[in-house]
């Protein structure tokens, strides 16, 4: 294997931010299970998500706010053990941190332990600010996730960019109240590329951008979009596919099918 950027050492918060006062993007992809976080590693991918975009892409749910900590938990410690070097973060799911500090502590010690990540996201700007503390005070890295937030896909009135021109003073005001709470790290989702670009220049922490143009510090995508693995539901204009996993398992899988209906599979060499 030759060509991949793997990194050598385990990578810290302190890189991530020593990235951004170089001016150098990274990458982050979602990550579900062993052997998907194994091959991202190896690709030199910085930092794995293990986002509770899983309730799509793995469960087959129609919202990501179906996902339980425990489904978090089983998925989040498979990508730990795969991924070498990177990052690992794993999103806080919906229910499991809104109600009180005290319950947002205890569902992220919860899923830290059982897993071993690195960091937990959450959703939300100023309103999630005290959680953000709170887990800061827990001694927690915390990423936090701002504009278009999926668990409140029906509070937001639908898949919608947000800090659209008025609405620009909330994103900054969103961003200051999270970073002032002492996040690590924030993702904008679906907003305008030029406020992304604006916000991240002046953000001390970095940015990670996903339908957010390329101003912000690194980008995201979830790896099923990344690689089209059709996983059904819709395909945001913001992504873009940078390999045909889909066609080539269906292939594979229509390949094997054949083989074994011709009787061409197993062969000598494959028997004992
Ligand atoms: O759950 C997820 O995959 C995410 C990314 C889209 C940022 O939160």
């Amino acid at each position: 294997m030759t060509g991949y950027l793997t990194p050598t050492t385990k990578v810290r918060v302190s890189d991530l931010k020593a990235k951004k006062a170089r001016s150098e993007a990274w990458a982050m992809l979602t990550a579900y299970d062993y052997s998907t976080a194994r091959v991202f590693a190896e690709a030199g991918i910085e930092c794995l998500l293990v986002g509770d975009s899983a309730a799509n892409v793995v469960f087959g749910y129609e919202t990501t706010n179906k996902v339980s900590l425990d489904e978090m938990a089983y998925l989040g410690a498979a990508v730990v053990r795969g991924a070498g070097n990177a990052l690992v973060v794993v999103d806080l799911p919906f229910g499991t941190y809104e109600a009180s500090d005290e319950q947002c502590v205890k569902s992220a010690t919860e899923l830290i332990h059982r897993t071993g990540a690195h960091m937990v996201k959450l959703e939300g700007g100023e309103r999630m600010a005290p959680r953000i503390s709170a887990l800061k005070n827990a001694g927690l890295a915390v990423c936090a996730h701002v504009g278009f937030t999926p668990q409140s896909v029906d509070n937001l009135g639908g898949f919608k960019v947000q800090g659209r021109d008025a609405a620009a003073g909330q994103l900054r005001a969103d961003t200051e109240a999270v970073v002032e709470a002492g996040a690590d790290m924030v993702v904008f989702e679906m907003v305008p590329a030029e406020l992304a670009a604006s916000i991240t220049e002046t953000c001390p922490i970095p940015t990670i951008g996903i339908g957010a143009g390329g101003g912000t510090d690194a980008q995201v995508l979830v790896w099923h979009d990344m690689a089209d693995l059709p996983a059904g539901g819709r395909r945001p204009k913001f992504v873009r596919q940078f390999g045909e996993v889909g066609a080539e398992l269906r292939n594979a899988a229509a390949a094997f099918k054949q083989a074994v209906h011709e009787g061409t599979f197993p062969a000598a060499e494959h028997s004992f």
